[in-house]
């Protein structure tokens, strides 16, 4: 029996091991980002300088927000989320405030909205498919269940004994980092696997899996 228990933990290690996938890099991206950065050093960024920094710089950061920092479309990419905020408000001419000393006219306020939905979305399109960093992770309890359904025929409930998936902060239970391995829970993966394997029958030529496990099947 030992063998065959073995042989479970090995393969519910490799049922483990394919459901991870590691993060494949991220595509070349060359050309309207280029256009973007000269439009940037050339019109946007003494825009910004004009109309924002003076409350958003490095030293100012009015509303917690640091504008200063990105020097380069390359930074924007990398931090967005500002940025899709600061559209909102150009657009609803919540910002720059009704106090700053300079107000851009019309055109300048659509130039400066315009480009930086234009990198935001060049962004998006670059990014398209990539569904981000994939974590390395664990099945969950119910996808555990379920491949050693699979594998086995048999209705058995090696996660029984498991902590409950926490749901990560979507409210799903198989967000990749929300499903850590612990060395307690490793050690609850082993046991399952020695009850599962407990149900195997060792066959001429074959293993099969047996609803009970005394030793008469
Ligand atoms: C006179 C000062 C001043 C200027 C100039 C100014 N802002 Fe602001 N901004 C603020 C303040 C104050 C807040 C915080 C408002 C709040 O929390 O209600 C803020 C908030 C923001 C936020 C929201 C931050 C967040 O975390 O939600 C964004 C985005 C923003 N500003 C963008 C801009 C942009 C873009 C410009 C230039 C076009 C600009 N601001 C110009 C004072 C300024």
């Amino acid at each position: 029996m030992l063998s065959s228990a073995k042989l479970l933990c090995l393969t519910i290690a490799a049922a483990l091991l394919s459901a991870a996938r590691i993060n494949a890099a991220p595509q070349q991206q060359t050309d309207p980002f280029a256009a973007l950065q000269a439009q940037f050093q050339q019109q946007q960024l003494p825009a910004l300088q004009k109309f924002c920094l003076d409350c958003h710089s490095t030293t100012a950061q009015q509303g917690d927000l640091d504008l200063e920092q990105f020097r380069s479309v390359a930074d924007i990419r990398r931090n967005p989320v500002p940025w899709q905020r600061a559209v909102e408000l150009l657009l609803q001419r919540e910002m720059p405030p009704q106090e700053a000393d300079h107000q851009p006219s019309t055109a300048e306020r659509q130039k400066l909205t315009s480009w930086i939905q234009a990198v935001l979305a060049a962004d998006a399109r670059a990014n398209a498919g990539d569904p981000g960093p994939v974590v390395l992770r664990r099945l969950n309890n119910a996808e555990l269940t379920w491949a050693i359904r699979d594998l086995t025929g048999q209705t058995l409930t090696p996660a029984s004994q498991f902590p409950v998936d926490s749901a990560a902060g979507e409210g799903f239970t198989n967000v990749g980092n929300a499903l850590v391995l612990s060395p307690a829970l490793i050690q609850k993966y082993l046991d399952a696997a020695r009850d599962v394997a407990d149900h195997a029958m060792l066959l001429p030529g074959r293993i099969q899996f047996s609803p009970s496990t005394t030793s008469r099947d």
